[in-house]
């Protein structure tokens, strides 16, 4: 058995805000030790209670840091990696424009290959243990992801895009031969390792109901396996959607009729969805993913966490790289704070930690497994650098309390801010 004590200040959500109230919603240890078996979390607590119980155990001191979960990111692409901040337009130009063109190179694992390793290194510099991820339509595409976050020993979710209408010919599959790829993706990688597997329709205008009948399909015949897609993101795609589907009473019903709704189905964007679909995604048990930096990019509205959060939907939260702008949750929660003020509305800063992590995990029903500092849990952290750049050093120093500190962190931090990232107990990024 393997067992190291990480030494810091150790922080992590435990409940939502929402639910419970801001002080009930974490765990705070100033002078903490986390204690690691094997990969998972054995125990958490004070230094002075538990260093005097650690025998020979090592003891690895961070100082000036913050120990939190590894980040969550609940809606990411893989392929756009190489896109990210493509100038000027809105979505379904800078589909046309920019993501199309971008994810035929996928056809070439060799492409995917080296995408896949700039990818997974830059979501680990960032802080980021788990994501949810689109791959192109190719199923080397993932393939080549799993295989690299396999060597990682990530937990990630991903799938190959399933798309047989309204793209160019280079890019579509159809109904049938994306059910038979998937499938055979869903048996080579579903429960490999810490990987998972998710059935992947881009979104109802790429998809004929034959295609989402089929991604039905792969859900009923694989318990256990997600649903990814997006909904109701832009004003012209939620009309084109009303044309492409005029017997359906609106743009979430187009998943529901064709039975994509469930506990780990999730749903990136829902910036413009009404009560009622609020009522059954959370009567599904669907998530969503608020993903700001995109909806700020993109121009695609201003994500209404209040009224998801009065439905009781679940929430995580995305960067939906390339329409998003950065790998960083924590320039996800800055601009997540921006957009809530604009609805005059204040996020907290441990509402943002829910977010980013234990609210993520709920999302994709893996808070038994990451996101928190459960015991048993896998031992997935990231270590926060309060001396990361001259300005944030200041800041912090001027702090009086945790939450302002916390606060401060989000708003200035990104990638410098972390010193060192941990995958079920590994070192998998250490800063330079
Ligand atoms: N809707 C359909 N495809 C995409 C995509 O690649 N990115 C975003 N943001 N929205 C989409
Ligand atoms: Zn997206």
């Amino acid at each position: 058995m393997t067992t190291t004590a990480y030494r810091a200040s150790i922080l992590h959500s435990v409940a939502d805000p929402a639910e419970v109230g801001v002080e009930q919603s974490y765990q705070y240890f100033e002078d903490g030790i986390l204690l690691v078996e094997d990969g998972k979390v054995a125990r958490l607590g004070h230094a002075a209670e538990l260093l005097p119980q650690l025998g020979g155990v090592e003891v690895v001191e961070y100082r000036d840091a913050l120990i939190t979960p590894g980040f969550i990111d609940t809606h990411i692409h893989y392929p756009q990696t190489g896109m990210i901040a493509s100038y000027g337009e809105q979505l379904l130009d800078w589909l046309n424009t920019y993501t199309f063109p971008t994810e035929k190179q996928f056809a070439d694992p060799a492409h995917a290959a080296d995408v896949a390793g700039i990818f997974l290194k830059e979501l680990l510099r960032n802080g980021t243990t788990t994501a949810l991820v689109f791959g192109s339509v190719h199923p080397q595409s993932v393939d080549a992801l799993f295989g690299a976050a396999e060597k990682l020993d990530l937990r990630l979710i991903a799938g190959k895009v399933m798309m047989d209408r309204n793209a160019p010919d280079y890019l579509t599959d159809t109904a049938e031969s994306s059910y038979r790829d998937s499938k055979a993706l869903i048996e080579r990688w579903h429960g490999k390792g810490r990987l998972l597997y998710a059935v992947t329709p881009r979104f109802a205008p790429t998809s004929t109901p034959e295609q989402l009948d089929a991604a039905g399909r792969l859900l009923r015949e694989h318990p256990g396996v997600y649903l990814h897609t997006h909904l109701s993101e832009n004003r012209k795609e939620i009309e084109w959607v009303k044309e492409l589907f005029p017997e359906r009473s609106g743009y979430l019903d187009v998943y529901d009729h064709h039975g994509l709704l469930g506990a780990r189905s999730v749903f990136a964007h829902g910036v413009h969805l009404c009560d009622g679909e609020c009522q059954r995604l959370a009567e599904t048990g669907s998530a969503v993913a608020f993903c700001p930096t995109s909806n700020l990019f993109l121009g695609s509205g201003l994500f209404d966490l209040a009224k998801l959060e009065k439905h009781k939907v679940k929430v995580g939260l995305g960067t939906d790289v390339g329409a998003g702008t950065s790998f960083s949750q924590l320039q996800s929660l800055n601009e997540a704070y921006k957009v809530m003020q604009l609805q005059g509305i204040k996020l907290d800063p441990f509402k943002s930690l829910y977010l980013a992590t234990l609210g993520g995990a709920r999302a994709l029903e893996l808070q038994d497994k990451v996101g928190s500092f459960a015991r048993g849990n896998e031992a997935d952290f990231v270590v926060l650098d309060y001396k990361a750049t001259p300005l944030l050093d200041y800041r912090l120093r001027q702090a009086k309390s945790l939450e302002e500190k916390l606060f401060a962190l989000i708003i200035l931090g990104d990638d410098r801010a972390v010193r060192a990232t941990y995958a079920h107990g590994r070192a998998v990024h250490q800063r330079g």
